[in-house]
């Protein structure tokens, strides 16, 4: 029996949880800063970093005792220490290695794009590898083919924008609000794919994702072809000009382009690759129409394809306690001297 204390803190969810055997979560507190950032449109760094200091002991202490457990049963300590916002990552080590050091209880760094692939093992523990591994997230559109959980080889990523990314600033053209990935998947329920959007594709031969054509293609689309004056972009209009329908349409439109983007770097990536199993992570895939396209797989390529709960698809700590185990049982170990690093296996 193993019992892991997990810690997240790279971007603006401040996130601790306590999982067992890598499978079997006990507590997963996320404290989300959705609310300081509103305003700005997108999250302020200096400002994540400030609100991770204030609430990761508190979301710790309430991880433990919604876990029932006690910090010395705890058998090891786990962090996503990559890749992410410099600030934010600090926070969440140094409270890592403070407490390893304090309770002499073994410390285990974590990627936090390979552990959202380990968002799916909590809620199946029987996956098969060698597997391709799917993460879009507000941060990351990346492929990668996993040997097994840890090994691990990035075979495509964003050239630009991340798919997340993308969604918030589509949201944030229609005027629909931040976060935006939730508000297009709304919006889009009530609309047609009317819309001729590119599909974006980068030249080469890896599957290698670009959103931010997408996006200009959207605003122009949306708004009309802008015109240089006195050096400022001028629109010929403004979003609030449209109907709610057009709204709808729209947003069905992009997400319709963004998925389709997301697919066909998986199927290029599945067609190149001998793998048994697809698993996926991060928070676009709370998407109703990428999970109904991944859920497709199976039928196409005759491979079953893995997906995490809907909670477990955002930040959170479980998963980073979860892959943190798989490397504690394999007997790794790390030194008090790790520090963060805004570059992981992905980026
Ligand atoms: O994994 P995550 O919490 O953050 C990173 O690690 O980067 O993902 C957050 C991203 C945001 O960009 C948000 O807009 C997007 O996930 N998202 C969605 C949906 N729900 C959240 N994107 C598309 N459709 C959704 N339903
Ligand atoms: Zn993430």
């Amino acid at each position: 029996m193993s019992l892991l204390l997990g810690i997240e803190s790279s971007c603006d969810e401040t996130a601790a949880s306590v999982v067992k055997d890598g499978h079997i979560v006990l507590s997963s507190i996320v404290a989300s800063q959705d609310e300081l950032h509103l305003e700005y449109g997108g999250v302020v760094p200096e400002i994540a970093s400030r609100a991770h200091m204030e609430r990761i002991l508190p979301v710790i202490q309430e991880a433990l005792k919604t876990a029932n457990v006690k910090l010395e049963d705890i058998d090891a300590i786990a962090v996503g220490n990559k890749p992410g916002l410099i600030g934010s990552l600090l926070v969440g080590v140094a409270a890592a290695k403070a407490l390893a050091w304090s309770l002499g209880k073994p410390l285990i760094s974590v990627d936090h794009v390979v552990a959202h692939l380990w968002a799916p093992h909590l809620s199946d523990a029987s996956i098969e590898y060698p597997a391709l591994g799917i993460v879009v997230s507000g941060g990351h559109t990346s492929l990668l083919l996993l040997e097994d959980p840890t090994r691990v080889t990035c075979i495509g990523k964003t050239i630009d924008d991340a798919a997340g990314e993308a969604f918030d600033k589509a949201a944030s053209i229609l005027q629909l609000g931040w976060p935006g990935g939730q508000r297009i998947d709304e919006a889009a329920a009530k609309g047609n794919p009317t819309y001729p959007l590119p599909r974006p594709k980068t030249k080469g031969n890896r599957p290698d994702f670009s959103f931010s054509g997408l996006k200009t293609a959207l605003l122009y689309g949306v708004r009309g072809t802008p015109t240089k004056i006195d050096g400022k972009m001028v629109f010929p209009r403004s979003a609030n000009e449209l109907n709610e329908q057009e709204i709808n349409d729209w947003a069905c439109s992009f997400q319709h382009a963004a998925v389709d983007a997301i697919m066909n770097g998986v199927y290029f990536a599945l067609s190149n690759n001998p793998v048994r199993c697809v698993i996926a992570g991060g928070g676009v895939l709370a998407n109703s129409l990428l999970r109904t396209k991944l859920k497709a797989i199976p039928e196409q390529f005759h491979i079953p394809v893995h997906l995490p709960e809907l909670t477990y698809c955002v930040d959170n700590a479980a998963m980073i306690a979860g892959l943190g185990t798989h490397l504690f049982m394999n007997g790794h170990r790390d030194s008090l001297s790790i520090t963060a690093s805004p570059r992981g296996i992905a980026s």
